[in-house]
């Protein structure tokens, strides 16, 4: 089972399927929301036979993180690994964003997700 953060973007759904098509894999897909548009295409994926789930989670939120780790892990079991795919792309060279853009492309990153991984339980459940 395989969990992408950012799920619902371009490469997250590309792995997505790339997983569950040729691995028979379970995939979990994340994100901030979890909209009607997502839940139908999440229905119909599984109609053809898929196991890809969507849950939000904002992943600079710790909270948000524990919550949606431990949900997933009582329902679809262990992890076989997680792809941090969760980002904001605002193309441009650092030096020239504003210090509003510099806060959105980089509140994903060293984020809540980060910190959670570190921690000792979850690496002895992930590995
Ligand atoms: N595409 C490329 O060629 C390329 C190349 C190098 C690196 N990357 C990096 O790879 C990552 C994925 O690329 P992509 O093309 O798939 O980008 P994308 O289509 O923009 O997808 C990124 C996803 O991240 C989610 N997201 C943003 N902030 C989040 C947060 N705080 N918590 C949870 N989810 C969040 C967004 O979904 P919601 O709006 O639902 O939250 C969005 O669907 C990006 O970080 C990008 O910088 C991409």
């Amino acid at each position: 089972m395989y969990w992408i953060t950012g799920g619902w973007g371009g490469l997250g759904r590309i792995f997505a399927l790339h997983l569950a098509k040729n691995y028979n894999a379970t995939v979990i897909l994340s994100g901030r929301n979890d909209s009607a548009e997502r839940k139908k295409q999440e229905a119909e994926w599984q109609s053809a036979g898929l196991h890809i789930y969507s849950i939000a989670a904002d992943v600079s939120v710790r909270a948000e993180v524990e919550s949606a780790y431990s949900r997933i892990r009582r329902q679809f079991g262990e992890f076989d690994g997680v792809l941090h795919n969760a980002g904001v792309i605002e193309d441009r060279y650092l030096a020239q964003k504003t210090p509003d853009e510099v806060h959105r492309s980089l509140r994903q990153r060293p984020t809540a997700l980060c910190g959670w991984m570190r921690s000792s339980e979850t690496r002895r459940s992930i590995g």
